[in-house]
């Protein structure tokens, strides 16, 4: 967003003392910031130090003339947008520095009529603020391949960028493949962001969290008393995202019934809230995402292939962190940054054989994995570098085995010497087994609900792939 911009500054380069004077006093008047040099060389040193947007400039001076001051210029980045002061019948000269030296205009001098001097400042000042704004969508475009929060240095990031800044200004339905702790959701967000829609809402659901009523209410939404414990009526996340954009996650756990009411709304452009009889009109961009391929789920009759059709018109797969590891040092820089942020932490770097390890290690919980490791080591470390000291135990090297921490009568027995997490896993196991791997009785027994319980057993899957 561009704020308000201060003001211009503006240099006056002139030898004579009162035509300088003179000059920056009305200059001042209509309200720049003005200095001044009585050289170029004096020039060069002011622009290093006040950075003008603006220079005004003599051509015949000592030590340094007006011409050689634009021809120093030239090279430079942040040069100020220059008018020349010629004198009377030099046209020929001012055309040649305007040619030559990159000169914005020139003014015969002396000046006989200021509004022109007025009215050229503003067009000048009105140039460097386009250079300005032009130079900073550059440096954003350039810059590491930053694209939103997304970082990336590889080739297989810049194709998926590439891909992401295609498809965004589009309505196309995008579904995005990728392991779990890709960036599937990062993605979308920056899709949205890109996209004509980005001063609309975006909203994400995941599919896999929840029993198929709610689901489908949380989806379309529901009028009071459309069921048991709808005791208010209540907006779906398709009306939600009116005029923006709706991320469908974990989309291949969707149950079947659900996938046909929503093959519905995608194919009608219209909703009907559970227990309502009108339809409302959409106009929502659906993004959806899968760590899984679903061409299984399809075989299997678990996914209906219409829908994947429908949900599949331009597909985005987000390659995992192994398959990239250029990516490594531009990812870990670009997140010890965010956490230094969040945490209030000055970590400076990473030292080269912590960067080694991570290039050794193969990443099963991908980005999310590494800012997980980073966020511990930040914490531990507080300031100065990142050191393989602050990795987590046994990182990247062999496991700390599974412990059998079951006795022979089933009861759990954790000694000393294990983490908090794992003891927790080990507990969840053991529930599990007890409940025949129902995973709603599981999540009873264990107090706690079936989203965080099926969000740690998706940890736990991907340590698991780590071993
Ligand atoms: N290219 C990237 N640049 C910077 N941060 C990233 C990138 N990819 C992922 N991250 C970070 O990694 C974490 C996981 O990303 P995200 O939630 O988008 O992954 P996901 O693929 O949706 O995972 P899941 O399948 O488990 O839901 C987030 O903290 C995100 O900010
Ligand atoms: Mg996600």
């Amino acid at each position: 967003m561009e704020t308000e911009r201060q003001v211009t500054r503006v240099l006056v380069v002139d030898d004579e003392e009162s035509q300088r004077t003179g000059l920056a006093g009305r200059i001042r008047l209509w309200g720049y910031s003005v200095e001044t040099a009585a050289d170029g060389q004096e020039a060069l040193e002011k622009i290093a130090a006040f950075e003008p947007h603006v220079m005004v400039t003599d051509l015949n001076m000592p030590r340094m003339t007006g011409g050689e001051l634009l021809q120093r210029l030239k090279t430079q980045t942040n040069a100020p947008v220059s008018i020349v002061l010629t004198a009377h019948g030099s046209l020929e000269t001012a055309v040649n520095m305007m040619h030559d030296l990159g000169a914005f205009w020139y003014l015969d001098k002396p000046l006989t009529e200021p509004r022109a001097l007025e009215l050229l400042l503003q067009r000048a000042a009105a140039q460097s603020q386009l250079e300005e704004h032009a130079e900073r969508l550059e440096r954003q475009l350039s810059y590491q391949g930053l694209l939103g929060e997304m970082v990336g240095a590889s080739g297989k990031m810049q194709e998926v960028f590439a891909l992401v800044q295609q498809v965004a200004p589009s309505r196309a339905a995008v579904l995005i493949t990728g392991e779990s702790g890709t960036g599937k959701e990062l993605a979308a967000r920056a899709i949205h962001m890109l996209s004509g829609r980005r001063a609309g809402p975006f909203v994400a659901i995941n599919c896999a969290a929840m029993p198929d009523t709610l689901m489908e209410s949380e989806l379309f939404g529901h009028e009071k008393g459309a069921f048991t414990g709808a005791v208010e009526r209540r907006a779906g996340c398709f009306e939600l995202a009116q005029n923006g954009t709706v991320l469908l996650d974990e989309i291949g756990d969707m149950p079947i019934a659900t996938q046909a009411k929503l093959l519905r709304v995608l194919e009608d452009g219209r909703v009907r809230r559970l227990g309502g009889k009108s339809e409302i009109q959409l106009d929502v961009r659906v993004i959806a995402a899968t760590n899984a391929p679903l061409d299984n789920a399809i075989r299997e009759g678990r996914f209906r292939e219409d829908l994947y059709y429908r949900l599949n018109v331009f597909p985005i797969p987000l390659p995992p962190l192994r398959d990239r590891k250029d990516d490594l040092a531009v990812l870990s820089s670009a997140l010890l940054e965010d956490l230094n942020r969040k945490h209030s932490t000055k970590v400076t770097d990473i030292l080269p054989d912590v960067m080694d390890r991570f290039r050794a290690y193969n990443w099963p919980g991908n980005v999310r994995e590494l800012r997980n490791v980073l966020e511990r080591a930040v914490i531990l470390a507080g300031e100065g570098s990142l050191q393989a000291q602050h990795l987590p135990p046994g990182f990247g090297g062999a496991p700390i085995p599974a412990p059998a921490l079951t006795s022979d009568s089933g009861e759990l027995r954790i000694p000393v010497g294990y983490t908090i997490e794992q003891a927790e896993r080990a507990l969840i196991e053991l529930t599990l087994e007890h409940t025949k791997h129902n995973k709603t009785r599981a999540a009873e027994i264990l107090g706690i609900s079936q989203k965080t319980l099926f969000n740690k057993l998706k940890e736990y899957g991907a340590q698991a792939g780590a071993a």
